[in-house]
């Protein structure tokens, strides 16, 4: 328990530590990074060089310290975070490393202005809330291990089939190596996949939603392929040209909470825009396997045929389906844009929405389907990337 006046300083100090996040989180990666290497096996560097994780992890210190009296508040906020970080397989004995060179670095920065008194008052604040995060990452891990044929961190799947399903977008099928099944997974929950890319020094892990229902022996995920010469695209490259069918890659279990409600049997909506129809993908396939009378619209925005994925897929959960409407919209072909008016002759707003795409993409369908009387909590979505809406929460 903090005392009232360390809490008291935190809160004041807050706004001003706010003002110089993102300085202090470059200062805090670049110290960590040189004295503790082996954490560049599991950081994303293209995020790093973008500056995303550096104000994702300010955002989150400082929202915290702002809720320090009622931590409960950004549980939920916790519990996203708490999920990326199990997936990534972050351990407690890095938090007080972390917490190091969060105070070094905010010392370094603030200079005379940061007293002892007040690196003291963050030291104690860093400990609960990375408490926090600690105890919930706990539960989860717990959670994932006592599952049938659950595991903790990373293991070896092997790439059974490889599929291509657009000109952007390619499906791995993978299959544990050591010849087990997989556990039951949520439609909507990613994996992170980690690999050495030859020639280079350190691991990189990224997350990729799971692109069809849980099925007892695979996962199948669908990557699409960045540029080559985009810091974004290294894994999505790796992937696509050098790994075949046969080869392995390390996977971690099921995570995430951007979840198709199943208990639901009220009208639904699936809106994606590019790659965003990955979690689609599962959610509309679980939908025709487990309640295939649920009144269902897939909508999905692409730039042209070639890029739009899945549309077989697509076809064939239909035809399992009593009431479901379908429909690509292409930016380059005569129906353009997914428009208000095209969400409002498809989508029942008494139902649910899930949205997954680009971030803009994801702005103007959250805009517009409240635009057409759904309710916040009717909308459901997952940006991909950092995650900015802690402060929010
Ligand atoms: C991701 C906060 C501790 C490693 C994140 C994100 C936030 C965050 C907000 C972005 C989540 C998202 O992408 O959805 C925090 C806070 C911490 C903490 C508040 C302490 C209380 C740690 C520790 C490690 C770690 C101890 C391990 C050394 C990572 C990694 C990512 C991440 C690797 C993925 C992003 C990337 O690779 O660029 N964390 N974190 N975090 N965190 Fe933490």
């Amino acid at each position: 328990m903090l005392s009232t006046q360390t809490r008291e300083i935190v809160k004041s100090t807050a706004p001003v530590l706010a003002e110089h996040g993102t300085a202090i989180t470059t200062v805090f990666y670049r110290n960590l990074f040189a004295a503790h290497p082996e954490l560049l096996n599991v950081f994303n560097h293209a995020n790093q060089a973008q500056g995303r994780q550096q104000t994702a992890l300010a955002n989150a210190v400082y929202a915290a310290a702002v809720h320090i009296d009622n931590l409960e508040n950004i549980l939920p906020a916790v519990v996203q975070i708490a999920h990326k970080h199990v997936s990534l397989g972050i351990k407690p004995e890095q938090y007080p490393i972390v917490g190091e060179f969060l105070l070094k670095a905010i010392k370094e920065v603030l200079g005379d202005a940061a007293t002892d008194e007040i690196l003291k008052a963050w030291e104690e604040a860093y400990g609960v809330i990375a408490a926090a995060f600690i105890g919930v990452e706990a539960n989860m891990y717990k959670e994932a291990r006592e599952q049938e044929n659950g595991w903790n961190f990373f293991k070896p799947f092997t790439v059974v089939r490889k599929v291509q399903e657009s000109d952007s977008i390619t499906s791995f099928y993978l299959q544990p190596a050591d010849g087990s099944g997989v556990p039951e997974f949520k439609p909507g929950q990613y994996i992170s996949v980690r690999v050495l890319i030859p020639g280079e020094q350190y691991t990189m892990i990224r997350q990729y939603s799971l692109s069809q229902a849980s099925k007892p022996d695979e996962f199948r995920i669908s990557v699409k392929r960045e540029a080559d010469n985009d810091p974004n695209g290294v894994v999505s490259v790796y992937l696509h040209k050098q790994v075949n069918e046969g080869d392995t890659v390390e996977v971690s279990a099921p995570a995430g909470e951007f979840l198709l409600d199943t208990t639901k049997t009220t009208p639904v909506a699936f809106i994606s825009g590019g790659v965003g129809i990955t979690p689609m993908m599962s959610m509309l396939e679980t939908v025709a396997v487990s309640s295939p009378e649920r009144p269902t619209v897939f909508l999905h925005a692409a730039r042209n045929e070639s890029l739009a994925a899945f549309g077989h897929d697509i076809e064939k959960h239909a035809l399992n389906m009593s009431n479901i409407k379908y429909k690509t919209f292409y930016s380059s072909g005569p129906d353009g844009q997914i428009t208000r008016e095209a969400l409002a002759s498809y989508v029942d707003p008494a139902g649910d929405a899930y949205v997954c795409g680009p971030v803009p993409f994801m702005e103007a369908m959250i805009r517009e389907l409240l635009a057409i009387g759904m309710k916040e909590d009717q909308i459901h979505y997952e940006f991909f990337g950092p995650a900015m809406q802690l402060e929010q929460a």
